[in-house]
């Protein structure tokens, strides 16, 4: 049998070749759906250019490692990068358009201006990346700016940094809807992320309290229980209980504010991270009978 390889999508690399390539779509009438990514895609990637495409939008992945949500001493630099890799898995998701920029294109010389969340961004990642979610906002302000699509897809994965982006585009007014898409995992039940591949095979092993830390909590929470204080113990220790595994931080939070709860009376999440290794992971459950993630 004859299989076509799927092409990938052209790569643009400047603003001026974005704006050229999205026009004639716009003036036809197609919305435009934009997939920020830093690259080292995967399937959950895969599954937001899925979404766009439902979306029936013509979809531009975004692929910039971008250096001010890093602060000292984390990954950027070993933070892996392969363009070609990416193109190819973006073929068969049906992506439409890479926008690749170089870093002077997005931060050209004398850059001085920051979005920035206030409140939303004190806690958890937050804390733990004190300068993390401006550079965030900022490059997908930036980007939405660059792009100005109709929708713009997020995973659940990470979860403070969609309400964050949320909040800046209510906030702000941005003519962009976000869509928040759900948590990809291996066949293991690790959730998809770029820095799985970091894992020793014992590390990986390790890491795998986290889903099923927070699988235990949506079990507890779908047979009833409704106390944030014994879903959270529950959670922290089953994780704290893990050999070579460092807690980062494990809670009950309101899903929209992100303030940790006493007892779950509205939609609520259980997120967690941790350490293993040198690699930090973050995972999360939504609680609420419209949020069954698994
Ligand atoms: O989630 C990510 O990969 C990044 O934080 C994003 C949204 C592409 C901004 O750089």
């Amino acid at each position: 049998m004859n299989q076509t390889v799927p092409t990938p999508p052209p790569i643009v690399h400047t603003v001026a070749d974005l704006r050229a390539a999205v026009a004639p779509r716009r003036h036809q009438g197609v919305p435009i759906g934009l997939v920020p990514t830093m690259g080292a895609l995967h399937a959950g990637h895969a599954s937001l250019v899925t979404a766009s495409q439902a979306a029936g939008a013509f979809t531009v992945v975004t692929i910039f490692v971008n250096p001010t949500q890093f602060g000292p001493g984390e990954d950027f630099a070993r933070y892996p990068r392969n363009l070609a890799r990416d193109a190819a898995l973006l073929a068969p998701a049906g992506a439409d358009l890479i926008f690749a920029p170089a870093t002077e294109e997005v931060y050209p010389p004398g850059f001085c201006t920051r979005a920035e969340v206030e409140s939303l961004t004190r806690h958890w990642e937050g804390a733990a990346r004190p300068t993390h979610f401006r550079g965030v906002t900022t490059v997908v302000l930036k980007l939405f700016n660059m792009a100005q699509p109709d929708f713009a897809f997020f995973g659940q994965k990470d979860l403070q940094q969609s309400v964050v982006v949320r909040r800046m585009v209510r906030d702000l007014d941005l003519p962009v809807e976000v869509r928040v898409c759900p948590i990809v995992r291996e066949p293991d039940g690790l959730a998809m992320s770029s820095r799985n591949v970091f894992l020793s095979a014992d590390e990986r092993r390790r890491a795998l309290c986290l889903p099923s830390a927070l699988r235990d909590v949506e079990e507890r929470f779908a047979a009833g229980e409704r106390s944030a204080a014994i879903l959270s113990a529950a959670l922290r220790a089953r994780i704290e209980s893990t050999p070579g595994v460092q807690l980062d931080y494990a809670a009950i939070v309101d899903a929209e504010t992100l303030e940790e709860v006493s007892a779950i009376a509205a939609p609520s999440a259980a997120i967690a991270a941790l350490r293993v290794g040198a690699t930090r992971l973050l995972d999360n459950a939504l609680l609420g009978p419209e949020f069954r993630s698994r």
